[in-house]
């Protein structure tokens, strides 16, 4: 099968727009490799970029973007409104900025990147935002990042809209069963960050599992060597035969081509289950319960 040919499985949103299910992350992709990691993603037949506007990047993804070769109404670009931006005229201008750094007059899916439990008014507010932008056709869906169960069911109160996807930490070491019956109640749609155990490869030893990250633990490499596959593949094969979306990240191009490479497999309810219980329920990355704009201070305007 030539690269070109590999296309992601799609899964339909709350509003009927498709969405790749497998796509490229780019956080903490240096600017300065994000167009190439972009474009090598693109040309290997990735259509969903994942940035924010707290990383930095959102230019470079345009340029990478632009130098795809690939029509922009082919492609599928996610951004994330930052906390410090939160508030409904905050959250207005966060949109605008993101909108004029990726140099494109649409995002196909735009995302609160954090609940602020202390501030969830401006949460609320910025959501208020959201629709708005949604409502003008700028963006073609709008939902949530790392919303535990509850900011979910608040959400929905104070607005009466229900987002269009969640995007959570998730991978076989930290598998979130109850964010994602959440989702599934409400039809949002569960996609995951650090998919391929992100954050634990880079704090080693985070957690006692018999591997420090899911891509060294016996279960995934014995799966890997059954199927002919890498171990990064069968997690994200993981992901996909849950009907989770999936955004690995990667600037190295031989790691994007394999991170794309897995739709010519697909694994057992069995091994699914075996690994879904390598679970161990500890998070690495920030808690969305403490949340606020300072827990990584990030200036967005000045980039
Ligand atoms: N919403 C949020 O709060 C939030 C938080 C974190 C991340 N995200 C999004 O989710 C995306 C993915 O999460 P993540 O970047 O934290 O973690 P990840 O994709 O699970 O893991 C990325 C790490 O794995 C390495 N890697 C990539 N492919 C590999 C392979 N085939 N074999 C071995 N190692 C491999 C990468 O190194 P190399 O680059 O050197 O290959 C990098 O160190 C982010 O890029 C971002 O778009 C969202």
């Amino acid at each position: 099968m030539s690269p070109a040919s590999k296309t992601s499985p799609w899964l339909v949103l709350n509003n009927g727009v498709k969405m790749p299910a497998l796509g490229l992350g780019v956080f903490l992709t240096p600017a300065a490799q994000t167009a190439d990691a972009v474009r090598t993603a693109i040309q290997n037949g990735y259509r969903l970029i994942d940035t924010a506007a707290a990383y930095m990047n959102e230019r470079a993804v345009g340029e990478g973007i632009r130098s795809s070769g690939v029509p922009r109404n082919e492609l599928f670009i996610t951004t994330k409104l930052w906390p410090g931006q939160y508030g409904y005229d905050g959250a207005m201008h966060g949109f605008d900025g993101s909108l004029s750094r990726l140099g494109l007059d649409y995002i196909d899916l735009y995302l609160l990147h954090w609940p602020v439990p202390t501030s969830f008014a401006a949460t609320v507010q910025a959501y208020k935002a959201m629709e708005k932008v949604q409502a003008e056709g700028r963006a073609r869906a709008i939902g949530v990042s790392n919303f535990l169960p509850h900011h979910l069911q608040a959400l929905q109160n104070e607005t009466g809209v229900t987002p269009a996807l969640n995007q959570i930490e998730l991978n076989p070491f930290y598998t979130q069963p109850a964010s994602r019956a959440a989702n599934d109640e409400r039809g949002i749609v569960t996609q995951a960050w650090a998919p391929i155990g992100g954050t634990y490869l880079r704090n080693k030893n985070a957690v006692t599992s018999g591997a420090d990250t899911p891509l060294e633990h016996p279960l995934i490499i014995g799966l890997a060597q059954k199927y002919g596959k890498t171990p990064a593949q069968v997690v994200i094969r993981w992901h996909l035969d849950h009907g989770f979306s999936a955004i690995p990240k990667s600037v190295r191009p031989e790691r994007i081509v394999e991170n794309f490479d897995v739709f010519d497999f697909s694994l057992s309810a069995g091994e699914i289950a075996a690994i879904d219980a390598l679970d161990t329920g500890v998070f690495a990355g920030a808690n969305p319960e403490t949340f606020t704009a300072d827990t990584y201070p990030t200036d967005i305007d000045a980039q």
